[in-house]
């Protein structure tokens, strides 16, 4: 007879250590996400610039589609179709957060595994393509051919919100450590070259029993500059198109979470902004 779980579960199965307990993309939503800043900044914005409610939201490179989630959370009009190419994670996302919104809320999400650079759904008053998942594209012809899809994809008074980083420390090969709760979140910059301007870049997360999930997210792609990205969404035809940088809390000397449109932004070692594009 066997003595405990440890005997009846076979060795193959056993899961010892917190990293093989470990779900990556719960760690990673935990880790990356902000999706309630991220919409607080999404319907304030549009509600800046627009006089009527927004009411469907495309999310670009959803994911796990968190962020949908929270935009059909948000308000009973609110709907939300999420575009990813990878079937896995977007069963995760049904699985683990459209399976916690109520009935009448699922109905009125909708994913898809298809490419940003060809979906073509319902026309959208937001799309979003956030977490820089957009520096994937390689070229300024890759990078066109998508801000192009979106803007087809906009409603005439449509809006498109990216976000972006750089700083002096961001095409330097470093790493930098985050305590979570219950882990630490680890973002190397593995390599750059500056003759492409390609970064490897990897997310890795450890735990307090020692424990490791080495290359949880990888990532390669192009350290991108705020005006190579503000002359192509130009260049695709978008009308105004205006960065919003973060505001400084003086007493902590950090970001104060508020992005305000801007044209001159400071050089900080690391910065996020968001690049809001209208049609
Ligand atoms: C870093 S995740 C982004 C997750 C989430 N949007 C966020 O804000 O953190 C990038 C996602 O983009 C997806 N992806 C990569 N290339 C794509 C493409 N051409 N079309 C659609 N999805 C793509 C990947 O499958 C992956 O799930």
């Amino acid at each position: 007879m066997p003595t405990g779980p440890d005997e009846a579960t076979p060795m193959r199965l056993r899961r010892n250590t917190l990293a093989d307990q470990a779900d990556r993309h719960y760690l990673y939503q935990e880790s990356v996400q902000d999706t309630e800043s991220e919409i607080d900044f999404v319907e304030e914005t549009w509600a800046e610039l627009r006089d009527r409610p927004a009411e469907l939201l495309r999310e670009d490179f959803c994911g796990t589609a968190n962020t949908a989630c929270e935009w059909v959370r948000r308000d009973p009009a609110h709907h939300a179709i999420g575009v990813d190419l990878d079937a896995a994670v977007l069963e995760w996302g049904r699985q683990n957060n459209i399976a916690q919104l109520d009935a009448e809320q699922q109905s009125r999400i909708q994913l898809l595994q298809e490419n940003v650079l060809e979906t073509l759904p319902e026309l959208a008053d937001i799309v979003l393509a956030m977490n820089f998942s957009y520096f994937l594209f390689p070229t300024r012809a890759a990078m066109l051919d998508y801000f192009r899809n979106v803007y087809d994809g906009l409603t005439d008074d449509g809006i498109f919100f990216l976000d972006a980083y750089g700083g002096y420390d961001a095409p330097r090969e470093i790493e930098e450590e985050r305590e979570c709760d219950g882990f630490t979140y680890i973002w190397q910059q593995a390599s750059f070259n500056p003759i492409d301007s390609m970064m490897d870049c990897c997310i890795h997360y450890e735990f307090p029993d020692g424990s490791r999930i080495d290359k949880a997210f990888t990532y390669r792609w192009r350290l991108w500059t705020l005006p190579e990205l503000t002359e192509l969404l130009s260049e695709a035809g978008f009308r105004d198109v205006t960065v919003y940088w973060e505001g400084t809390d003086e007493a902590k000397n950090e970001g104060n979470g508020v992005y305000e449109p801007a044209d001159v932004g400071d050089a900080d070692p690391g910065w996020v902004c968001y690049i809001v594009a209208e049609r």
